[in-house]
């Protein structure tokens, strides 16, 4: 069956589309701190940072010089048999940026979801316990589109239910939200302990499976009740690591530090692929014998590549060098105070805010979804609502003015 014509191409496949009936795509000429050019002379603000990724804007030039630097030295070399100064020079200073004690690399947040998944399944395996080979995630959760990060999701609400004969058996349980639920929370980890294989959460916010809110303290309940247990306890900041919320880590927001961590989207600062499986020593020492046999079997092409080690070292200095918990901080206090005007319109359920995630919770036909980022687009601004919201997402480091354009937008045409 023809597809409508994509401008530049009839051979490309696009992500989470119908590419029987799609709309045609913005061709993009080149991109500056947070603005889009678009080869047709329009300029559009983007509110979301290229899926959450691109931390400091576009084309930092502290980004650029590094990367340039790089490329012209050593782009790539495999990590089994060598050791690229970036890519150890990264490991050391992740581990100390995140409190954590290892790294392992990969290319995507979906990856390093997988590696996380390995790792405790393993830890299992290693310590002797074969049969602790479910993991419990939550309602609403998404952690990836691979096989196993699939089956961390929450089929009933997701797209990935189709695949449910392809994917691992886990649990997926209603993140708690008072006592009693976590009472009930712990009597499931009861029952199932010689099961569970780990607990997988996104801190503080669930990001792609609605921008659901979560709670500091039920968090850090959820974590004690693990750790009570001997459950591994996983940290997905893929979306909200690096300052998002305004902390360095969702998990800082209840003071646990996580067994396992994965970080992907912003650790390059959103200019090249590369993620993170950050653990502790206490489950790397499980993987020590003198058998390959407990050796962790993984190891993506292009895992710790040093091109992308070097974006995200860059990043790193950015991210140590500025007040970033301040600068989200300003951006929160705005948002709340824009996207508020917004409350007592007809077709609005609510407005939520955190750091520098803004979320407008809308009612009615959520059909028009599309339509919707049609008409932000027309306004000059690049937005992708989704599911019953329309949020914000923007560097961490947009300007005020850009900012305005944007909640302006939302106030506008909602
Ligand atoms: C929490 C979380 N984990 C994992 C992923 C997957 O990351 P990637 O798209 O880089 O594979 C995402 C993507 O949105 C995410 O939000």
């Amino acid at each position: 069956m023809k597809t409508r014509a994509i401008i530049g191409s009839d051979n490309i496949w696009l992500p989470y589309t119908q590419m029987q009936n799609h709309l045609p795509q913005l061709e993009v000429l080149r991109t500056k701190d947070c603005k889009i050019f678009l080869k047709d002379g329009r300029v559009l603000i983007d509110g979301i940072s290229s899926w959450w990724s691109v931390a400091h804007g576009y084309n930092h030039p502290h980004l650029v010089k590094e990367i340039t630097k790089q490329v012209k030295i050593l782009p790539h070399i495999m990590m089994a048999g060598f050791a690229a100064d970036q890519t150890y020079k990264l490991a050391n200073r992740l581990c100390n940026f995140a409190k954590m004690d290892r790294v392992f690399f990969s290319d995507s947040g979906s990856t390093a979801v997988e590696v996380a998944m390995k790792m405790c399944w393993q830890f299992h395996i290693n310590k002797g316990e074969k049969t602790r080979t479910k993991f419990i995630s939550f309602k609403n959760s998404y952690h990836g589109d691979t096989t196993g990060a699939m089956s961390l999701a929450d089929l009933n609400s997701g797209m990935h239910q189709k695949f449910a004969n392809l994917l691992l058996q886990n649990f997926s349980l209603d993140l708690p939200q008072n006592t009693q639920d976590l009472i009930e929370f712990e009597n499931f980890i009861v029952a199932h302990k010689s099961q569970l294989a780990g607990i997988f959460v996104e801190p503080m916010v669930q990001c792609a499976g609605g921008m659901v809110f979560g709670d500091a303290q039920i968090l850090r309940q959820i974590f004690l009740i693990a750790k009570k247990h001997q459950i591994l306890f996983v940290a997905d900041e893929c979306a909200v690591g690096f300052y998002r919320l305004g902390k360095k880590f969702g998990c800082d927001f209840a003071e646990i530090s996580p067994d396992i961590l994965t970080l992907g989207k912003a650790l390059t600062g959103g200019f090249v692929g590369l993620a993170a499986t950050l653990t502790t020593n206490e489950i790397f020492e499980t993987f020590l014998s003198d058998s390959l046999d407990n050796a962790l079997m993984h190891g993506p092409t292009f895992m710790g590549n040093p091109l992308a080690c070097s974006a995200a070292n860059a990043s790193l200095d950015l991210f140590e060098k500025y007040d970033y918990a301040k600068k989200v901080a300003k951006i929160e206090k705005f948002l709340l105070r824009e996207l508020n005007k917004c409350r007592s319109k007809k077709n609005v359920k609510g407005v939520r805010v955190i750091g520098a995630i803004g979320v407008v919770e809308i009612v009615g036909d959520f059909s028009k979804m599309l339509e919707l980022r049609q008409k932000f687009i027309a306004a000059g601004v690049f937005l992708r609502p989704f599911a019953n919201c329309v949020y914000v997402m923007p560097a961490l480091n947009i300007k005020k003015s850009d900012l305005q354009k944007i909640t302006d937008a939302i106030n506008a045409i909602l």
